[in-house]
């Protein structure tokens, strides 16, 4: 407790790391391996503006030689994104899985082709409550001291697999947290994902596929998960998840909409893109997910009393408030893990809530500001 605060008095100083190290060392009571791998994050680093949409989007080759797949090295991380982890280990991203905002949006938007709104708002959003805002770092997986000391509870730090900040119920490839393991590859939920696939697909994941396996999906969580919870945001990321292989797994020269399985399984999987790859043509985001929707349109709640009690949450948004999304994820999301934040901490967080909500002008939302205007 005293190390940590310790640290964070010197964070909050903006000493630089090599004046605090010898101090450091003493009370964190960490091995040399592990200070090697924290030292170099203890220095203040600034949010960084977000770059803007690319200036040529068309399709062009992606897996090429200057981004080989790499095994994992022991250490390296990675959670429940296939498009993360698939970057990562083809260097767009870097590859020990820290990253920061910057650094994820230039990539999905290079190798992918994610439209640049929508890169902002899901990075921003998922970095204010699973990365740091002091070192400006995030795990792609699990909580780790590469991402530096972590800021004073409740704020967590706890990465992409974090339950219930980004992550959650119902995906298609890793299981619901509550049997365990939330983030690494699921093949007996693959095998829905293919027979799904064989049964309304001939053979390939398509949006017929995506609208069936997604009400099965909730079905599933609704009679086997007692703590099953599909509310916002999760509600928003479930749906545009179920769309994501095919806008952005599809090699962009293949224009019909159907995803190979093999190719599936690369990325979801063994996080590796197929030989060739190019990426689609023109920036996408989540078209389709109306589809998806529309044929069993599932309102945000849970099971309140164990499995198939599902209960409708009226209090949260639904996919057609975004702003109430937008304010309550700042109001009621961030607040929770940051209650009271101060200097350094509060001026990050300031900076970053701002860039969020440039990301959701079209949507006409009124900003708010539960920190002051500072930053
Ligand atoms: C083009 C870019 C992206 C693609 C194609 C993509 C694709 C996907 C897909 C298909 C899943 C669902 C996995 C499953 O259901 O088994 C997923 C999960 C996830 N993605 Fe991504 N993603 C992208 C960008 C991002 C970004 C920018 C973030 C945040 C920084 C992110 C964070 C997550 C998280 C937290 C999950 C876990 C949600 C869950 O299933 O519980 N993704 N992604």
């Amino acid at each position: 407790m005293f190390a940590s605060l310790t640290i964070y008095t010197l964070l909050a100083l903006n000493i630089c790391a090599t004046t605090a190290f010898p101090q450091y060392q003493s009370l964190a009571g960490l091995t040399r391996e592990e200070l090697d791998a924290v030292v170099p994050t203890l220095q203040y680093q600034p949010p960084q503006p977000p770059p803007g949409p690319l200036a040529d989007d068309s399709t062009k080759l992606i897996n090429d030689a200057a981004h080989p797949h790499l095994p994992l090295k022991p250490g390296d991380i990675r959670g429940p994104c296939p498009a993360l982890n698939t970057l990562a280990s083809h260097g767009y991203l870097p590859r020990n899985g820290i990253v920061t905002p910057v650094q994820i949006i230039n990539a999905v938007q290079e190798a992918l082709n994610l439209d640049n709104t929508f890169a902002r708002f899901l990075v921003f959003s998922t970095f204010l409550v699973n990365g740091n805002p002091i070192t400006n770092l995030m795990s792609l997986g699990g909580a780790t001291p590469l991402t530096g000391p972590n800021p004073p509870k409740p704020a967590t730090v706890g990465g992409l697999n974090t339950h219930n900040n980004c992550e959650g119920d119902t995906s298609m490839t890793r299981a619901d947290a509550f049997f365990g393991n939330n983030h690494d590859f699921d093949e007996s939920r693959f095998q829905h994902f293919v027979d799904f696939s064989n049964k309304y697909g001939a053979g390939k994941y398509n949006l017929t596929v995506a609208t069936e396996l997604r009400n099965f999906l909730h079905q599933d969580s609704l009679t086997r998960n007692p703590q099953f919870s599909l509310v916002s945001p999760r509600l928003f990321t479930a749906y545009g998840e179920s769309v994501f292989p095919i806008n952005f797994f599809i090699d962009g020269r293949q224009k019909d909409g159907q995803l190979d399985l093999t190719v599936a399984r690369g990325f979801f999987q063994l996080m590796q893109l197929p030989p060739d790859f190019h990426r689609h043509d023109g920036s996408i985001s989540n078209e389709g997910f109306l589809t998806v929707y529309n044929k069993y349109p599932i309102q945000p709640g849970g099971n309140a009393k164990g499995v198939n009690t599902y209960k409708v949450d009226h209090s949260s948004p639904t996919l057609f408030t975004p702003c109430q999304r937008y304010t309550d994820f700042v109001n009621k999301n961030i607040k929770a893990l940051y209650p009271n934040p101060t200097g350094l901490l509060r001026k990050s967080i300031n900076t970053n809530l701002q860039f969020l909500y440039e990301a959701t002008l079209s949507d006409n939302c009124t900003q708010v500001f539960p920190y002051g205007r500072d930053y």
